[in-house]
């Protein structure tokens, strides 16, 4: 069961990294939650505000076999995310390849790290951030969204953090660990992606450069983008960011 073993900090640099320095000598599954980090990150290494009252946690799995992708471990939360907040009302859309977007504004990033000391990864980390009865920042205000002021309440952090987990484990990891495949989980995903074949998007790279493509195709794994001169590319996520254009 994800959080059968729970650690709770008041507040710790990053769980993420707590995790990276401890994933040896903690079981498959670990959650570790805190209500405040100092040095939160997020995808491309990017600053991650973890203020009191948002829900910040990591999830530690331990694959004995494949598949070890740290980005289907992202997607199975990326799901249940989706389904609780769709228990609160609310309709959240997957901006691909992993957080959720409200109105077009951010409640929710998930970032997927493996730990690899061989050939394979022996651990990944999936670290959640959910802006819950946290205050969005002034200068973030168009940019994201708390659940609190959706649902115009506070509810507890741990309480959506349990719904998750449960969501999480029991209506896709043992799917997806049983096929060994992210397909079966893939469906639901692209239903609730925000973007679509012929979308044009612009690519972002870890230098901020930007370039506005079309999708071509989206499979389980990657983006095919077709850019102005013609040439098809594939897309992983984790190297570059995709903003609806
Ligand atoms: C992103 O949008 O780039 C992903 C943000 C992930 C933030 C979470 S908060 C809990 C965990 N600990 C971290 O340092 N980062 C993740």
């Amino acid at each position: 069961m994800i959080g059968e073993n729970y650690i709770h900090f008041y507040d710790i640099d990053s769980t993420n990294n707590y995790l990276k320095n401890n994933w040896r000598n903690l079981p498959s599954e670990t959650v570790v939650r805190a209500s405040v980090q100092n040095s939160g990150y997020g995808r491309k290494g990017n600053h991650w505000s973890s203020e009191l009252g948002g829900l910040w946690y990591s999830v530690l799995f331990k694959p004995k076999s494949r598949p070890l992708n740290p980005w289907h471990y992202v997607r199975v939360f990326s799901l249940a995310i989706y389904d609780t907040l769709a228990k609160y009302s609310i309709n959240a859309k997957i901006k691909w390849p992993n957080d959720l977007l409200v109105n077009d504004k951010k409640i929710c990033g998930i970032v997927g790290e493996s730990i690899i000391t061989g050939k394979v990864p022996n651990a990944i980390i999936v670290g959640i951030g959910i802006n819950v009865n946290n205050d969005i920042p002034y200068h973030l205000k168009n940019y994201a969204v708390n659940l609190k002021s959706l649902i115009d309440k506070e509810v507890s952090v741990e309480k959506i953090m349990n719904e998750i987990n449960h969501k999480a484990y029991n209506s896709y990891y043992l799917r997806y660990l049983k096929e060994k495949s992210v397909s079966v989980i893939t469906k639901k995903w692209l239903k609730v992606l925000n973007i679509k074949i012929n979308d044009e998007v612009t690519l972002i790279n870890l230098n901020e450069k930007k370039e506005n493509v079309f999708i071509e195709k989206i499979t389980p794994d990657y983006l095919e983008v077709i850019d102005i001169d013609g040439n098809i590319k594939k897309i992983y996520a984790g190297e570059i960011s995709v903003r609806k254009s």
